[in-house]
């Protein structure tokens, strides 16, 4: 990954996969860790499977000893050639013994083994998933190459005081010199990318669990001394999610000891390292003073997601990285299902689908889509996308609907059971689903290999005298990058039919004797197929895909006031939310064109101008209702795309929302809810703080002075972060002069405090507007900021190109030169952060023309250049196409 891309691009393909020619059946390591030189010595156990050399990864290893049964070998008796030792070996088994130097300081794409933090603070850790244990030692590194592990670590007790790998600990003691040791043994298989080791000074909060089968489990969550106390709520999560897969899918915990290790530098969300599970800090601290309510939801989310992994990736993990989904849809299906049991089930839903439709669907219409199961690849590190991890999640949705919550938890049973330590694929995950229900599920897997957001059209038909309802369903998946040709794949359609009146009718289908429930779920198996419903006296309202029971874009006619008829009674909080989604897309056009008494804007206008006036919703809806698609989802409704035009038309769709709703009820209830606030966690505190938000926000556009001074109080006020973040972006947005002195004051408050100052900078960076650039350009300035620190990046320079569409994309392109210039300083300490940021050129093509051509000019540009990382290149090259 660090090589640069002078050295010949190959492609990986899935068609090309063969099993190892040899296997590892323990591996002894030994590290003598020091922050600029560590020494690595590994004893492998080898075994060969097939007619071939021996081949081991390694990449930027300082050889120092390489012997073959205990045999040193020389120079001419192996090739150590672009990163893959060579070695010939008579037999079927050996002993292979290195030792190789590496240098953790100056490890900047903190992959392999690094330094977080400072050279006389910090600590050391390791980041292998997916190729970084080539970076620690020579080895196969592949995931289905399965080992058991004893590592033991070496080091000066003062400076590295912690000394943790994963498994079960195996003795510790004194070496004299003040150095000190620790050994760990893992009794359970797994391949190299769970390899993990932590070393240095670090505190710990822990917990004494016992799990369901009667193990005795010593829970242990470290950080860095200044934030050891924002550990508590992530302990707190961890031993809600080991319950429930306890509960749920009857999950055990597998070893004595379970560590969770917080850093500030990370390049992910974080690692799911067997027993010892790394967390970008973002994602394990929490407190009230400087973590919002969505983040609290993350971090439980998050540490949820780290520990399934146990079972769902590490006692079964995948034969090779194209099957990441296999491990990572899984597991964000798992998270969701979590999160949906322990707060909002309907609220969890709208916050997962909107998330799919923001981050998945763009990357699925534009020339980085791929498949959920791609075919191949030549970076593997971006491919950890949002197809792989959340379409892929919504697949595997998809197949436990189809089974029924007892016939997936059958499924599922026998998947672990079958392939427990082993190294499986999509076709092993689907057989084992289908064999315990005796169903065949291979028609899902079309959904696996095929790119591109299916558009599933529904037209109904009403025959009064028959007294009948037809309704035809028609799938079709546009070309995407590369796949030209699609084929159709099974769309569960969950329905629901209402009349006018809002009451969901019984459904008979024809040749069905009886009418079943209200709802129920059809499958389209093919092109088309049309589905009559009998005993129908007046033309309905149908409800469609109900729960979101498909990643699909759904194409009906709906008339406005059938949209609203849903958005008012649907006993749904999902589908209300989803109708009401669709209306105010066809609200959107309305402004779009600049018709602003359409009857779509007036229907969606008046049922959400009821619905607030009237009770009846809770707050936390309230607040998703009262929230239209964004700018970055309805760039698809513009056929020439102008970010600019897209704000100014969905701020005059608010704008007509506040003043339907009115600007006193607004302000009475932003009243009742700022009198109620509190910093409490337990959900309506939550909601009630969601929707003040909202409310502020509208305020803005019918009473720009009065809410600047209302929010300006709400900072000063705010018992908590949430409030007080909302209040600040308020501000700065709607009266910017007003801002300056709470955003220094925010700097002040927050200095050092480095999840706090990353809201800072990407509230600022995310600011609408022509001067977006040259505050992010100042704040570039900041003596916070730094190029080397992926979350600093993430929130600066990734808020603004992902997130910020008028700023970034300034008709005159000047944003994009700026944002190559730092890829390319990016790049040069850290590929992958580099690469991601990138993706925001992904829709280029589709700006309009004057954008576009200067989009083009620099995404042209760099894809030109021979000078960057593999990782870089591979998004550019693809991206420029
Ligand atoms: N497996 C991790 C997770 O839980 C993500 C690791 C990603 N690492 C990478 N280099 N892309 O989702
Ligand atoms: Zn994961």
């Amino acid at each position: 990954m660090s090589d640069r891309s002078d050295a010949p691009t190959s492609v990986i393909r899935l068609a090309d996969y063969r099993p190892p020619a040899w296997t590892v059946e323990r591996v002894d390591l030994a590290f003598d860790l020091g922050i600029d030189r560590t020494e690595v010595a590994a004893t492998l156990e080898l075994v060969r499977q097939a007619d071939e050399p021996m081949r081991l990864n390694g990449e930027g290893l300082e050889l120092l000893e390489l012997s073959v049964d205990g045999r040193r070998l020389g120079e001419g008796e192996y090739i150590l050639a672009n990163g893959v030792l060579e070695i010939a070996v008579d037999g079927d088994r050996c002993t292979l013994a290195t030792r190789v130097a590496i240098r953790p300081a100056e490890n900047t794409a903190l992959e392999g083994l690094y330094l977080s933090g400072s050279r006389d603070k910090g600590f050391l850790l390791t980041q292998c998933e997916a190729e970084g244990f080539r970076h620690i030692t020579f080895f196969p590194d592949r995931p289905d190459v399965l080992s058991r592990y004893t590592v033991t670590l070496r080091a000066d007790r003062a400076r590295f005081p912690v000394l943790l790998a994963g498994g079960n600990p195996d003795g510790a003691g004194e070496l004299g010199d003040g150095r000190h040791w620790a050994r760990f043994v893992d009794p359970h298989p797994k391949p190299s990318y769970l390899f993990a080791v932590v070393a240095g000074r670090l505190e710990r909060i822990s917990h004494d669990y016992t799990t369901a089968d009667g193990r005795a489990v010593a829970l242990h969550i470290w950080a860095e001394a200044d934030v050891i106390d924002r550990c508590g709520y992530a302990m707190d999560s961890l031993i809600r999610s080991m319950q429930w897969d306890e509960r749920t899918y009857g999950r055990n915990y597998d070893l004595d000891v379970f560590h969770v290790v917080a850093t500030h530098d990370f390049n992910m969300g974080a690692m799911e390292n067997k027993g010892l599970n790394i967390f970008n800090a973002k994602y394990l601290l929490a407190d009230p003073d400087s973590s919002t309510d969505d983040e609290y939801r993350h971090v439980e989310a998050v540490v949820a997601h780290e520990y399934f992994h146990n079972w769902s990736g590490n006692r079964v993990t995948c034969r090779d990285w194209f099957q990441l989904s296999l491990k990572e849809g899984l597991t964000v299906f798992r998270e969701q299902s979590f999160s949906a049991d322990m707060n909002s089930a309907p609220l969890k839903r709208i916050e997962d689908v909107a998330l799919l439709r923001r981050a998945q669907f763009p990357e699925d219409a534009g020339p980085l889509s791929h498949p959920v199961r791609p075919s191949q690849y030549s970076e593997i590190n971006n491919f950890y996308t949002a197809t792989v991890y959340e379409k892929g999640s919504e697949l595997v949705r998809m197949l436990a609907g189809h089974l029924g919550r007892d016939g997936f938890r059958k499924g599922m049973d026998l998947y672990f059971a079958r392939h427990d330590g082993q190294a499986a694929t999509i076709e092993d995950f689907l057989k084992a689903l289908g064999d315990a229900n005796d169903a065949d599920l291979s028609p899902y897997l079309a959904w696996y290999g095929q790119a591109g957001t299916p558009r599933l059209t529904a037209e109904g038909r009403f025959d009064a005298a028959q007294r009948r309802y037809r309704l035809t369903l028609r799938q079709r998946t546009p070309a995407t990058a590369g796949q030209p040709a699609k084929q159709a794949v099974p769309i569960p359609v969950r329905l629901s039919l209402f009349d006018h009146s809002g009451a969901a009718l019984p459904l008979r289908l024809e040749g069905e004797d009886r009418a079943g429930d209200t709802e129920r779920t059809v499958v389209l198996d093919g092109a088309e197929h049309a589905f009559v419903f009998e005993d129908i006296d007046a033309a309905p309202v149908p409800s469609l895909l109900r729960g979101f029971s498909a990643p699909v874009i759904l194409e009906c006619d709906y008339l406005p006031g059938e949209l609203a008829i849903l958005l008012r009674h649907d006993p749904d909080g999902f589908n209300r939310w989803e109708a009401g989604q669709q209306l105010a897309g066809l609200a959107y056009d309305d402004c779009r064109d600049g018709n602003v008494d359409g009857s779509a804007l007036r229907a969606w206008t008046r049922a959400l101008a009821d619905l607030f006036a009237g009770g009846g919703v809770d707050d936390a809806l309230l607040a998703e209702l009262l929230t239209p698609p964004g700018e970055i989802e309805l760039v698809e409704r513009q056929a020439e795309r102008d970010p600019e035009r897209i704000r100014i038309a969905r701020q005059a769709m608010l704008r007509a929302l506040a003043r339907r709703i009115g600007a006193e009820p607004l302000r009475e209830r932003y009243e009742q809810l700022r009198a109620a606030t509190s910093a409490a966690l337990d959900a309506p505190s939550q909601a009630q703080r969601q929707l003040k938000r909202r409310l502020l926000d509208l305020l803005a556009l019918v009473d720009p002075a009065g809410a600047a001074e209302r929010a300006l109080a709400q900072y000063g006020q705010a018992p908590g972060m949430t409030d007080r973040l909302a209040a600040l972006a308020t501000v700065a947005t709607y009266a910017s002069p007003s801002a300056e002195e709470p955003i220094a004051h925010f700097r002040r408050r927050y200095d050092g405090n480095a999840l706090a100052l990353d809201k800072w900078f990407a509230m600022q960076a995310m600011l609408p507007g022509a001067e977006a650039l040259a505050r992010v350009q100042a704040l570039e300035g900041d003596p916070a900021f730094t190029l080397k620190n992926p979350n600093r990046v993430q929130s600066l320079l990734g808020s603004f190109a992902r997130a910020n569409p008028t700023g970034f994309h300034r008709a005159d392109g000047a944003a994009y030169r700026w944002l190559a210039d730092r890829l390319v300083a990016i790049d040069a300490l850290n590929p992958q952060v580099a690469a991601r940021i990138a993706t925001a050129f992904n829709g280029w093509k589709r700006l309009e023309p004057v954008r576009r051509e200067a989009a083009h000019a620099v995404v042209a540009g760099l894809a030109a250049r021979t000078d960057l990382s593999r990782d870089l290149t591979d998004i550019l090259a693809r991206v420029a196409l």
